[in-house]
């Protein structure tokens, strides 16, 4: 975002210093495996801007919301606050010193798209030369990329996002298979991509959005285990059984000494009264999950939460850090005004129609950025 807002941003900044806005401070609590983080209270403040002053000319339109019609800039003024102690201010140059020589991987759907976008733009911020910052392959920020790698030149480090929207591998069905299936999701198997993520430095990896019926099954994409095409196999049992896949994987194959791995939990989404958020300026005072986080994303995010929790707490998992959980769904379940919702076309159209809304996806900058936070604060004591 340009800076060219600012004066409109030091207006609405006054505003939310007014009293009556003590009103909507909340306490949250978030629980990270990470022990001396596992209890923490939050708190919504009302505090900095956090700033993507870098234009990246060749952003993804869809995350851009301000340069795409929207007018309010309150959403991009709340901030988690620790009850009892002090997130780190994400320095962008002290996250690139410790990257150097590093690459950083994000894999996942495209809110994981989402936050690696959030996270480029805030990187770059701590870079005076924006030409020393460019896609190894010269390939511009779409939707449809397999893979993007954007090089940190003077820190040689790599900032980088592979489309996995399962993590384990969607193909071709096995000889034989029934016409009518198209492809098979293999929950056994991790996407041929891990080759990839496994000597990464820091990976975060994220799935949930396309575990759903209409994705999977009603798209002719079965499930498959080993060979065998699991036709009664549900989404949810297949969900679980892709997580523990992941994993085991994560256990088998990655060298904690080397690799910090996060997984980031669902993020909900805020399809309501009639599929729209286009309304929506506050976040959700009252911060329980059953007002945060619909009902469908809530039981989902159950099935990835009894599995992440048990690996913890039933194996060695934790206690050797090979991965920490970046436990996003109540706060960001709270933050129904954050979405892309009608402006997430392109600065030159209007804004889209109501009923073409998009509020699976969060603008920039926006509440990504508060996952990149507390990845920050993560990568940082371990570093
Ligand atoms: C950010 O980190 C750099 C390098 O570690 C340091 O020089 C700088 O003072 C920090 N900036 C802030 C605002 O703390
Ligand atoms: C640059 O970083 C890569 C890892 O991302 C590393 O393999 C390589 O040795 C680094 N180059 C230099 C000159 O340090
Ligand atoms: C979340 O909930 C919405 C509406 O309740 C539903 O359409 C969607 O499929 C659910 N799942 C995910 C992963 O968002
Ligand atoms: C994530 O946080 C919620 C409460 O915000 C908690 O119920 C859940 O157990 C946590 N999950 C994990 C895996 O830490
Ligand atoms: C934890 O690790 C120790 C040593 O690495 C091993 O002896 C023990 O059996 C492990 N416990 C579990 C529950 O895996």
């Amino acid at each position: 975002m340009s800076s060219s807002s600012s004066k409109q941003e030091e207006e609405v900044e006054a505003m939310m210093m007014s009293p009556q806005l003590e009103a909507f401070t909340r306490v949250k609590r978030i629980s990270l495996f990470e022990p001396s983080l596992s209890v923490l209270i939050f708190v919504v403040v009302t505090a900095f801007i956090v700033c993507c002053f870098f234009y990246l000319d060749n952003r993804e339109f869809g995350f851009r919301c301000s340069e795409n019609g929207r007018h309010d800039l309150f959403y991009t003024k709340w901030r988690w606050q620790p009850k009892h102690c002090n997130l780190p201010r994400l320095n962008a140059t002290m996250m690139l010193e410790k990257l150097r020589n590093k690459r950083l991987v994000f894999a996942g759907d495209s809110i994981g798209r989402n936050q690696w976008e959030s996270l480029l733009c805030i990187l770059s911020s701590g870079i005076h030369n924006k030409d020393s910052i460019y896609e190894v392959n010269g390939n511009p920020i779409t939707k449809h990329k397999g893979f993007l790698v954007f090089k940190f030149r003077d820190f040689n480090c790599t900032v980088e996002y592979y489309r996995s929207p399962f993590l384990v591998l969607q193909s071709r069905p096995p000889k034989g298979a029934p016409e009518k299936i198209k492809t098979t999701l293999k929950v056994d198997k991790m996407d041929w991509y891990a080759s990839k993520w496994r000597g990464a430095h820091v990976l975060v990896l994220n799935t949930g959005h396309w575990w759903n019926y209409e994705k999977t099954i009603r798209s002719r994409c079965y499930f498959q285990q080993g060979m065998e095409i699991k036709m009664e196999m549900v989404v949810k049992d297949a969900y679980k059984r892709s997580i523990e896949t992941v994993l085991k994987w994560i256990e088998e194959t990655v060298n904690p000494r080397k690799t910090q791995v996060f997984f980031r939990t669902l993020a909900p989404v805020h399809f309501r009264s009639g599929g729209k958020c286009d309304l929506e300026t506050l976040p959700e005072l009252d911060s329980s999950f059953s007002s945060s986080v619909p009902k469908d994303n809530w039981s989902q995010f159950n099935i990835a939460n009894s599995v992440l929790s048990s690996s913890a707490a039933h194996t060695n998992i934790s206690e050797i850090m090979k991965f920490k959980v970046l436990n996003v769904t109540l706060m960001s379940g709270q933050r129904k005004d954050g979405h892309s919702s009608i402006y997430h076309l392109a600065p030159t159209l209007p804004p889209a129609p109501p009923r073409r809304q998009d509020c699976s996806h969060w603008c920039l900058p926006g509440v990504p950025d508060t996952w990149n936070e507390l990845l920050y604060a993560l990568f940082l004591k371990h570093a």
